[in-house]
């Protein structure tokens, strides 16, 4: 097992009307800013349980955070920041407004321009406080210190991670996610599950709990994600798929594992030029990076195919290959296409990416810095 550090201080509210529980967890004199997306919230009954919670607070509010949320936008929240003297910034929305209220907490209190934080690695040292409820089941944000915002005019989507904008508590409740649309659906089962093999499928260290933690959180979304659809008011299901898209991104199976987030860094330079989903764009690259990779790779497939796949190992070259397409099948499961065609792109988009790439210095990725500006060629040419 590699050394680590492992702390995790998000306090996590998780069930049905647990929203009323912010009340307690900001400070009562705080000047809150309720920051949110393109109104989703109103229509579900999450806005007027957060106003009912709030109702002894001084809070304002800030809309129209976008998916993947852009510098532009969380620059117009700072300027409310900097003029309502907020101290708390409660976001309430999935992924994209809480990575972007991680970065507005951040460049509200930044000495400089803030699109270093992103671009150059900007140092943070300090950020106003922030909270997090949670609508749709992702991207881990919400106990997590990372954050990936977009600059609508340069073509960047670019992360940056710091302990100081890790949210102060999360509320989980299930029932705010029955109302969302099967795409997002799809796209937070398939982001929680590449989150998880982002951090499994590398090589092996002797880490087994950390491979038992990733393998139940792989396997309850193979179980349980077909079923957000066939039955999408199950309350179980719903908690299930939640919990393990916390798991699978709050530093727990990362801890002391090598981990690979190559898929993910093809994947951010496609949403950037294409507009794809985020998850989209993981389960067009996922298959064929196994593929790439097979070999650097090859004890923790043969892993995966037994322990989470449950298949016959003895012939190995053809249990890889079964892995990889049983991946792929899985992601249909959950109605999410795997090519780039289905999206009406082809072959083009290989020299596109491998241009952004290059322009971003991300041309060694993965667990063992193999995949190369060729490799990724290779594998977006295979994902047509
Ligand atoms: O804007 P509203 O109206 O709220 O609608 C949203 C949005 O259109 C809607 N939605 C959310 N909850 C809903 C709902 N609609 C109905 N009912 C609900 N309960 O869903 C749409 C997509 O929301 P978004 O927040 O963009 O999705 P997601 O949570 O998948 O976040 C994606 C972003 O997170 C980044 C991605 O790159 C992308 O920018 N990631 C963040 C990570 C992190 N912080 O650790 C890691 C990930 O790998 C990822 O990169
Ligand atoms: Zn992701």
């Amino acid at each position: 097992m590699l050394n680590f550090s492992f702390a995790n201080p998000t306090k996590i509210h998780f069930g049905e009307q647990q929203i009323a529980k912010i009340k307690n967890e900001i400070p009562a004199d705080a000047n809150v800013l309720v920051t949110y997306g393109g109104g989703s919230i109103k229509s579900n009954g999450v806005y007027d349980q957060v106003v009912e919670a709030l109702n002894e607070h001084t809070w304002f509010e800030f809309a129209g955070i976008e998916p993947n949320p852009s510098y532009q936008t969380c620059m117009k929240a700072v300027s409310v920041v900097k003029e309502k003297h907020i101290d708390f910034i409660l976001a309430v929305g999935g992924g994209s407004v809480i990575d972007g209220s991680k970065f507005i907490a951040a460049a509200a209190n930044y000495d400089g321009e803030p699109w270093d934080i992103l671009a150059k690695g900007g140092i943070i040292k300090s950020a106003i406080a922030l909270g997090a409820v949670l609508t749709l089941p992702a991207t881990g944000s919400e106990s997590n210190g990372n954050s990936v915002v977009s600059n609508l005019e340069s073509h960047d989507k670019l992360p940056f991670a710091s302990p100081l904008v890790l949210p102060k508590f999360a509320v989980l409740d299930p029932v705010v996610t029955y109302s969302l649309p099967e795409r997002q659906v799809a796209n937070g089962i398939v982001d929680a599950f590449v989150h998880a093999m982002e951090q499994y499928l590398t090589y092996d260290v002797g880490a087994k709990l950390q491979d038992r933690f990733a393998e139940g959180i792989l396997m309850t979304l193979i179980e349980e994600g077909p079923k957000a659809f066939s039955d999408p008011d199950n309350y179980q299901v719903r908690a299930n798929v939640m919990w393990s898209a916390t798991m699978a991104l709050n530093g727990l199976i990362g801890a002391g594992v090598p981990q690979d987030w190559a898929t993910h860094m093809l994947g951010h330079e496609m949403t950037a030029v294409y507009g794809l989903d985020h998850a989209q764009t993981l389960a067009i690259v996922l298959p064929r990076m196994m593929a790439e990779q097979k070999e650097t790779k090859r004890g923790k497939i043969l892993q995966y195919a037994d322990r989470v796949l449950g298949l016959d190992i003895s012939d190995e070259e053809q249990a890889i290959d079964q892995a990889i397409a049983k991946t792929e099948a899985f992601f249909h499961s959950v109605n999410m296409p795997t090519r780039l065609s289905d999206y009406g792109l082809g072959a083009e988009v290989a020299d596109k990416i491998v241009t952004q790439l290059e322009r971003h210095g991300m041309t060694a990725l993965g667990e063992r810095e193999q995949v190369t500006l060729d490799k990724s060629r290779a594998i977006l040419l295979a994902s047509v």
